[in-house]
């Protein structure tokens, strides 16, 4: 999606916002359920929005939900444009730059991902490090949009000072929190055990098919991000149990209130 549609899109959707929002949640497959709770949300429908598809895989409702969490004027993203949909990189992540022409400063990111550090098990929560892009592409290719930068840092992909908070927050709730490097893949095929390995000696402790565009993009534009994975199944190869969309969807459910508590907690301590 180019500038003038961008900005187009932005207008329309700060048309239906009571405020400027200053933090965009993205949530991740299964972990929808803070959208049911902002206080007196506001719903927008990508559908609604100019340049915007509607969202295609199962559980992916493709809405902005505005409202008050802990006293903040937040968005949640309820609903992802994916690569694997055959989306391009920068359809992707039109909602970090639509959001962050409506004034977001702070990008929460989560997603289902597939344990690949041997310790990690399903409805764990994973604070994320750092990332590996293993999509081949990126959202910035092209011209360069107002605000972005042509070459951005990518040395701190995940500000030190949220993941301080969140550590802080999981040990106040006794939620064990791990740390580790996020793999993007493409997808929609689950890897292979053999791939696994590979991502493994590579440096990633998790594999998933989201987060790396969006966070790339809000690098480029001084978003500080956050990210969380929840772990939804040991990644192929690591489990004898074969891979299935179903288990993704319920891992998320069952972990969602831990989340909604560690999400809270972290907007409720956010300078
Ligand atoms: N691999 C890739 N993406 C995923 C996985 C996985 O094992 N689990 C949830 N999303």
């Amino acid at each position: 999606m180019q500038e003038p549609m961008l900005d187009r899109a932005a207008q329309a959707l700060g048309e239906h916002l009571p405020w400027r929002p200053e933090i965009l949640i993205v949530l991740g497959s299964g972990l929808g359920g803070l959208a049911d709770s902002p206080g007196k949300g506001v719903s927008v429908d990508f559908r609604g929005i100019p340049g915007f598809p509607s969202a295609g895989v199962a559980g992916h409702a493709g809405r902005f939900i505005a409202g008050e969490l802990e006293g903040r004027r937040v968005l949640l993203q309820a609903g992802r444009l994916h690569l694997y949909e055959g989306h391009s990189p920068a359809l992707v992540v039109a909602p970090i730059r639509v959001a962050a022409r409506l004034g977001v400063r702070t990008v929460v990111l989560s997603n289902a991902a597939g344990g690949i550090d041997p310790r990690l098990s399903p409805g764990d929560i994973l604070l994320l490090d750092d990332q590996v892009n293993f999509n081949w592409r990126s959202p910035l290719t092209g011209a360069v949009l107002e605000e972005e930068d042509r070459f951005p840092d990518m040395s701190a992909p995940y500000d030190p000072e949220l993941q301080g908070l969140a550590l802080d927050v999981a040990a106040e709730l006794g939620v064990p929190l791990r740390r580790g490097v996020y793999a993007g893949v493409l997808g929609p095929s689950y890897e292979t055990p053999a791939e696994v390995r590979m991502l493994r000696a590579l440096g990633a402790d998790a594999v998933g098919m989201s987060t790396v565009p969006e966070v790339v993009a809000a690098r480029s534009l001084g978003l500080r991000t956050l990210g969380l994975s929840l772990i939804s199944n040991h990644a192929a190869g690591l489990s004898p149990e074969p891979l299935s969309h179903q288990e993704v969807m319920e891992a998320g459910k069952a972990a969602g209130e831990t989340f909604e508590r560690l999400v809270r907690g972290v907007l409720a301590r956010m300078g």
